[in-house]
């Protein structure tokens, strides 16, 4: 059988699934597998996906695509009206995890501790943020990955600027209370949550952004993760929960704050998660003893068999 490793795709993130999609290949030819990759909108971009998919000869996917329609369940909607398996969450899961707005309505409903917040549909209105938030807060547009668009902001002017920037990526908006804390991630494969990160951007970059996740080469990586065996348990669990809340399977990875006080906060789950060298779910893998080759294989038998 052809394993088809889709990657590319128009999305804000397409130079990050770049760098995704060759590595998966690698990985599965290193495996054995005969694998084709799809770059989806590649070349001159005239090809549309259904076109694209469609005439390539495969039996199953694997899904190297990163936000928007890679992510959020349009892709994955397409391969099951093909009547082909794909790796990673189904396209109602990969819809409510790629919005945040509505990834954080459901964990509020049921109890899973995700940052207080405001959203808005393209006209966010500063005044009611000023007086039921307080600074900062993050202004994050709803549907988006690697960062792209976010930005903290902590008096009138850098909301009214964070909020131009966040509206030409969504038109649904989020604006967050600010977790003052370090960041972790949790790597889930096949319903197993991998040792957790802790991540530390340089003192320039503020946050985990783009930069200090792609070019930087001064982000800290902490793994072991530094937090106590109880904390490590407590934040794997809670992680597991969101994404099984959510109805995730397959693979992915939840991004976790925590406050000064000790508290973990979701942020959101990855149902598509960078598999780029810098990548994070490489990195808790390799922390297993389980090399590159051998993670995108586990992920590809978890979908196929
Ligand atoms: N959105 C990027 C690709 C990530 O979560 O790794
Ligand atoms: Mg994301």
């Amino acid at each position: 059988s052809i394993i088809a490793v889709i990657y590319g795709g128009r999305s804000a993130e397409r130079e990050v699934s770049l760098q995704s999609g060759p590595l998966v290949i690698e990985g599965l030819k290193e495996k054995g597998y005969q694998v084709i990759g799809i770059d989806l909108y590649g070349c001159d971009g005239s090809l549309d996906p259904v076109t694209q998919l469609q005439s390539a000869e495969f039996d199953f996917a694997f899904i190297a695509l990163h936000g928007g329609e890679g992510e959020d369940g349009r892709i994955q909607a397409l391969l099951e009206l093909l009547n082909k398996p794909y790796t990673g969450s189904s396209p109602l899961a990969c819809g409510l995890a790629m919005d945040k707005i509505l990834s954080k309505r459901y964990w509020h409903g049921i109890g899973i501790p995700t940052p207080a917040y405001l959203s808005f549909v393209k006209d966010a209105d500063a005044n009611l943020i000023e007086s039921s938030m307080s600074y900062p807060v993050i202004v994050k547009p709803s549907r988006e990955g690697s960062t792209i668009g976010i930005n903290k902001a902590a008096n009138r002017t850098e909301l009214d600027n964070a909020l131009l920037k966040a509206l030409e990526y969504d038109s649904d908006i989020l604006v967050e209370a600010f977790i003052d804390g370090p960041e972790f991630t949790i790597a889930i494969i096949d319903d197993e949550a991998y040792p957790v990160i802790g991540l530390k951007a340089s003192a320039e970059h503020e946050l985990y952004d783009y930069e200090a996740k792609y070019i930087a080469n001064d982000t800290e990586y902490l793994l072991p993760s530094g937090l106590s065996d109880d904390d490590e348990i407590l934040v794997k669990q809670l992680a597991l929960d969101a994404y099984r809340s959510l109805g995730c399977s397959g693979w992915g990875r939840v991004d976790v704050m925590r406050d000064v006080e000790g508290k973990f906060w979701v942020l959101e789950v990855n149902t598509a998660p960078g598999m780029t060298s810098h990548s994070l779910v490489p990195m808790a893998a390799n922390h297993l003893g389980v090399n590159y080759a051998s993670l995108v294989e586990k992920i590809a038998l978890e979908a196929w068999c």
